[in-house]
């Protein structure tokens, strides 16, 4: 990154962004409209009418909501809740059409879409979550489900692709009017159809699509039926760049149009697409945290209130998870690996604890509130299993709720951070550890999450399925000489600390620039 002086001409953003090096020079150009579903707050009314709004949770939303700080964007994402539709109401009836989300802080507004309750559900309940995030994560039993009803179609038809429509409505009318042609940014897997929508009503469009979850083999995507798979394709290739989180799945998605839209041209090597006389960019950008803003929660006040009552928890040894209630993360195998850790090493009953940090997630679908029944059940059984009446030793808590500073804080000091989904676009938990840990604690990482690729070397890797495996992983780290700790404890932190969001936004621009220039030398 270039340092810049009071005089220097080069005006830095509070990204760091130059406006000398092409990054730079996009957003001093041309307005950035960021679209996903989950916008960066959520609004509930109060009884004098007033609004208050909550920030939204979830990787996506902390990560674009870092890297939009300082910028004037517009980022249009979905009313989810009825603060929301109350709050995008009195913006209409007020003549806005842009919402300041945070008061003074943020430069960045806000535009709602605004489905109906029932469009909505589909779109988010039937098809995002259950259909498309299932499928992205290999979470089926495949003999069993899913079962494409017509029901599903239903829901595609009068959800996702209404919902998809009213987005790209949305963002054509923020479009209008604007002398530039702005840079479109979608974000995740409830917008694919947006992009080819954007691009038939607006063929000069320049538009981004990044998917933060994993894109699965087209094998796997062939239980979707060829018009939804092809449709999803389609969609896509709508845009001029797609980024994923990694190589393997910028890959993947390269082998599925090969494999499921019909005069494709892929490019490997280049990582290109041809497709009706455009080409499309496939390219990866790992994701990653705000290093400062991490290490600030970390430290404040309010984390600082939890060290009161989180020792209470804590052992000779503490095992740390942190997760959403979610199948994907694969919790109810981390308990039973702790349980089978247990089993085989008892020298270590009364002096671990398990430690497991747990938002409840998506309750409206099913298979999640039945994950979060299995994992109380697993913990009751493995509980009763060990727990001592004379020590008052129980080897797992379950702590609920969402609580960031608690999280970082309980961060600081663990042992073992277990972190084995089955498969993770990155896993930014990995990456908060490595950087608030202090006591040089081990990180039992999936070989299925994104951030393998760049912390692998430094932790011990699991494969999510193997159970024994993970629990010998747990006994390597609690038996781990310090100074190993120290050392991959050092190095991890260092990784992440040269791998800021920042530097995924900036890769981002970069490539979009790059694009732009060239257009505009044709
Ligand atoms: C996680 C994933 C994101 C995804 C989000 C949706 O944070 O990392 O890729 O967009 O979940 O979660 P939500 O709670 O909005 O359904």
């Amino acid at each position: 990154m270039t340092v810049s002086t009071k005089d220097d001409k080069r005006a830095t953003t509070p990204n760091g962004l130059d406006s000398h090096d092409v990054a730079g020079q996009v957003v001093e150009e041309r307005q950035l409209l960021v679209a996903s579903n989950r916008g960066p707050v959520t609004f509930s009314q109060r009884a004098d009418g007033s609004f208050s709004a909550r920030q939204g949770s979830g990787g996506l939303v902390t990560a674009v909501s870092a890297v939009l700080q300082g910028q004037q964007a517009i980022w249009i994402a979905a009313a989810m809740t009825a603060g929301d539709r109350t709050r995008a109401a009195a913006a209409e009836e007020a003549g806005e059409t842009l919402i300041t989300p945070h008061g003074s802080g943020s430069r960045f507004k806000l535009r709602f879409v605004l489905p109906t309750t029932e469009a909505y559900n589909q779109y988010y309940n039937e098809i995002s979550n259950p259909l498309l995030w299932f499928l992205q994560h290999y979470l089926w039993d495949t003999p069993r489900s899913p079962d494409i009803t017509h029901k599903t179609w239903e829901a595609w038809r009068e959800g996702y692709v209404t919902v998809n429509r009213m987005f790209a409505e949305e963002i054509i009318r923020a479009c209008d009017g604007l002398d530039t042609e702005p840079v479109i940014m979608l974000q995740d897997y409830h917008l694919y159809l947006c992009g080819g929508m954007i691009r038939e009503m607006r063929p000069q469009a320049i538009i981004q699509h990044f998917i933060h979850i994993p894109w699965p083999d087209p094998d796997y995507w062939r239980l979707l039926p060829a018009e939804m798979r092809r449709a999803i394709c389609e969609g896509m290739l709508g845009c001029d760049i797609i980024g994923f989180q990694t190589p393997d799945h910028a890959r993947s998605f390269l082998y599925t149009c090969e494999a499921y839209v019909p005069d494709v041209g892929v490019s490997y090597g280049d990582g290109t697409v041809t497709w009706q006389g455009r080409t499309i960019k496939v390219a990866h950008y790992p994701i990653s945290i705000d290093t400062e803003a991490v290490r600030r929660t970390a430290h404040s006040q309010e984390a600082r209130a939890y060290e009161r009552y989180l020792p209470t928890y804590f052992n000779e040894f503490t095992i740390l998870r942190i997760d959403r209630a979610e199948p994907s993360k694969n919790i109810v195998r981390g308990f039973n690996a702790f349980d089978r850790f247990l089993e085989a090493h008892p020298e270590y009953k009364n002096r671990v604890n398990f430690i497991a940090v747990t938002q409840p997630s998506r309750m409206d679908v099913e298979e999640y509130r039945d994950y979060l029944d299995d994992m109380s059940a697993t913990v009751g059984r493995i509980n009763a299993k060990y727990a001592n009446v004379e020590t008052g030793w129980q080897p797992i808590t379950i702590i609920m709720g969402e609580s960031y500073p608690r999280v970082l804080a309980a961060m600081r000091w663990y042992d073992v951070l277990l972190v084995n989904s089955i498969i993770d676009g990155m896993n930014l938990v990995a990456k908060e550890g490595a950087l608030v840990n202090e006591r040089s604690g081990v990180i039992i990482l999936s070989e299925g999450a994104g951030a393998a690729l760049q912390l692998g070397e430094h932790c011990l890797m699991v494969s999510p399925a193997d159970v024994e495996g993970t629990a010998e992983a747990i006994h390597q780290a609690l038996t781990m000489p310090f100074s190993e700790r120290q050392r991959r404890g050092r190095a991890l932190r260092e990784l992440v600390e040269h791998e800021d969001v920042r530097e995924w936004f900036r890769d981002q621009l970069a490539d979009i620039g790059a694009l732009v220039q060239s257009r505009q030398s044709q």
